[in-house]
């Protein structure tokens, strides 16, 4: 009787868990498990370990999911994700070895030597200096790169903006932005000072916040505003502060999107017990592009959900018996995994979901009403605020990826403006102030407008309905015939079959990053195993922001990821661009 019942509960568990992660090799194993009766074993530890409501954890599972590369390596693709230090190189568009040099080539000449150039200052400082002088340029002779971020000073930036001045209550957010902001606090204009004043302790414009209220979810700035309050006490040692201290699900089959789907069911508990979440060991940090305490944390990508300070303490009161026993601290052990996938939203701003519009078409239906909305509005919320800042790494990654996919057409720009002789006598002027102040804070320039598409087929088929290429590329034509000026796609897939399909597409520019795809039926697990932790995780992550930073958008909402990337289109002013799906999310 009562092993029937276990059983019951086991199959519920995981059927649920089918149902609920947008992991695909969870997935995989059960819908494999069930029907054939293999990896059983796996199946019931993988139910056992990551459902809390057994109540144990810590059963080390047999790393099924970390293959071993095979066959050849990524030697003949460039990898963009590697270190610097290592080999990689940002292809050089070819030079044309012509005895005549015709304006043609002395053209592609030119563009050639900028790009070089601008490859060159990226690895700055290590080695920049010494390749400009190799191209026979000097630093100053480099014209700025439309298409590049200044990544120390955006970090500097969004430092500031991340904590308070001192004695001060309030972060320092105005409406003013970044740069202009520090522009207006250095200045000594009484009236100016009391209206920054005023802004700030009304804490309306929480900066990572772009576009006006219509072109958002209900309550984001609000929400968000409230979030970063909340996270960021002003004392964390006081004993009233208490925290939930949690590692990112490291399950070889937890895909990075379960995994900050995950996170956001535990910020929205740690919100409604009061608690200060504390992230901890995000295994896809552990290498060695993440230094330091960055190692292992979701802080190597993205500033930290809390301070510093809370972190310490938190980290300090784990190691307390007492403070397990008062409660002042807990973790994922204490909550049910329902508690985590499909607890309630924090009610704190009432019930915006109710009237939110989704804007998302669905075989060709605008839907304006579906279940679980409320899921859907944290999500995004939750999503935006733990990526609310990327760090200094982060933007350097974004640099490499803009610059391998944009960077000759941004040198064609750039050249065009600048005197047939370049780069002889060439002197770049110093920076005006109102590049410093004003025009620094425009985001870095990709062709728009930009569509984003993100293509999951692979492993997928247990999840979601599975959608062919030409059933994306025919939504992409409908946006066209209404925006005819677009014809440039970010494509992200896994899958090199989607990658050769898009060559038959003439009359669009796809852009994607070059990176070794999956082929054939090899399972995300494996394949992401191949391409080592950093590669594997580098390359999704500036997908995902590279997609989330595009005009219009194409995906599969049955997919985490890609209901992910509708999260920060939704809180990222860009609700008017509308979602094309290919199909429904799950739970819809
Ligand atoms: C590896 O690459 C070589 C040359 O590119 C090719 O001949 C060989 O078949 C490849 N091996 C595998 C296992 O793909
Ligand atoms: C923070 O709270 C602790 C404990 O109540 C107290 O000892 C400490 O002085 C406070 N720190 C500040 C800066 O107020
Ligand atoms: C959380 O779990 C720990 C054991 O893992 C237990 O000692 C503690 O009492 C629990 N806390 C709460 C608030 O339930
Ligand atoms: C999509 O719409 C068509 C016609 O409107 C309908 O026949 C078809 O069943 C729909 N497909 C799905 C999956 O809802
Ligand atoms: C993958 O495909 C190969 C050949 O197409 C087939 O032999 C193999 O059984 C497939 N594996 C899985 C797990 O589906």
């Amino acid at each position: 009787m009562e092993a029937q019942s276990n059983q019951k509960a086991i199959e519920r568990v995981v059927s649920q868990k089918a149902l609920q992660m947008g992991s695909s090799f969870p997935c995989q194993v059960c819908v494999v498990g069930f029907l054939c009766g293999v990896c059983l074993t796996t199946l019931f530890l993988a139910a056992l370990t990551s459902f809390g409501a057994f109540g144990f954890s810590g059963v080390s599972l047999p790393t099924i999911a970390m293959g071993i590369s095979q066959g050849n390596s990524s030697s003949n693709t460039i990898n963009i994700f590697t270190r610097s230090d290592q080999d990689f190189d940002l292809k050089r568009p070819e030079r044309n070895v012509d005895s005549v040099p015709s304006k043609e080539h002395q053209e592609n000449e030119r563009v050639s030597l900028l790009y070089s150039a601008w490859s060159a200052l990226l690895k700055e400082p290590t080695d920049g200096r010494e390749e400009l002088r190799k191209l026979g340029l000097s630093r100053s002779a480099v014209p700025s790169a439309p298409h590049l971020e200044d990544c120390k000073s955006s970090a500097q930036v969004n430092k500031r903006l991340d904590s308070y001045d001192e004695n001060e209550i309030f972060p320092p957010w105005t409406s003013w932005k970044a740069s202009l902001e520090m522009h207006s606090a250095s200045t000594n204009d009484e009236q100016l000072k009391k209206y920054r004043r005023r802004e700030i302790s009304e804490g309306s414009y929480p900066p990572w916040i772009t576009g006006s209220d219509q072109e958002n979810y209900p309550l984001t700035r609000k929400g968000q505003h409230d979030l970063w309050i909340h996270q960021h006490p002003s004392n964390c040692s006081d004993p009233s502060v208490r925290f939930l201290v949690a590692d990112w699900e490291r399950l070889p089959g937890f895909g990075i999107g379960a995994q900050i789907a995950g996170m956001c069911g535990l910020l929205a508990i740690a919100l409604q017990e009061k608690r200060v979440l504390v992230t901890n060991y995000y295994n896809r940090a552990n290498h060695d592009g993440c230094e330091g305490s960055a190692r292992s944390s979701w802080s190597c990508y993205f500033l930290p959900e809390t301070s510093q300070e809370c972190r310490d303490r938190a980290l300090e009161l784990i190691g307390s018996h007492d403070a397990w026993k008062s409660g002042i601290v807990t973790g994922k052990q204490n909550y049910s995994s329902k508690q985590i996938w499909a607890g309630r939203i924090p009610q704190l701003w009432g019930d915006p979901w109710t009237y939110l519009q989704p804007t998302t078409e669905i075989n060709g239906s605008l839907i304006s009403r579906h279940r679980k909305m409320d899921r859907r509005w944290w999500r995004a919320q939750a999503v935006r605020y733990l990526m609310r800042f990327q760090t200094e790494y982060t933007c350097g990654l974004m640099n490499l990826a803009r610059h391998a996919a944009f960077g000759e057409e941004a040198a064609k720009l750039v050249l065009t403006g600048l005197p047939e002789k370049w780069p002889q006598n060439a002197v770049e002027k110093p920076v005006s102030d109102i590049e410093k102040f004003v025009w620094s804070n425009h985001r870095p320039w990709i062709p728009r407008p930009l569509l984003s598409m993100h293509v999951r087929m692979g492993d997928k088929a247990c999840e979601m309905k599975v959608v062919e290429f030409e059933d994306y590329m025919s939504l992409a034509n409908r946006i066209r015939k209404r925006f005819p000026h677009l014809n440039s796609i970010w494509l992200s897939t896994e899958m090199q079959e989607v990658i050769d399909k898009s060559k038959s597409y003439a009359s669009w520019n796809f852009y994607y990053t070059d990176v070794r795809r999956q082929v054939g039926n090899i399972t995300m697990a494996k394949y992401e195993a191949s391409l080592g932790r950093e590669t594997s995780t580098n390359y999704p992550l500036v997908n995902f922001l590279m997609a989330s930073d595009a005009d219009f958008f194409i995906g599969a909402l049955g997919s985490t990821w890609c209901f992910l990337i509708d999260g920060m289109r939704n809180t990222g002013g860009k609700v008017m661009a509308g979602y094309l799906s290919v199909n429904k999310d799950r739970f819809w």
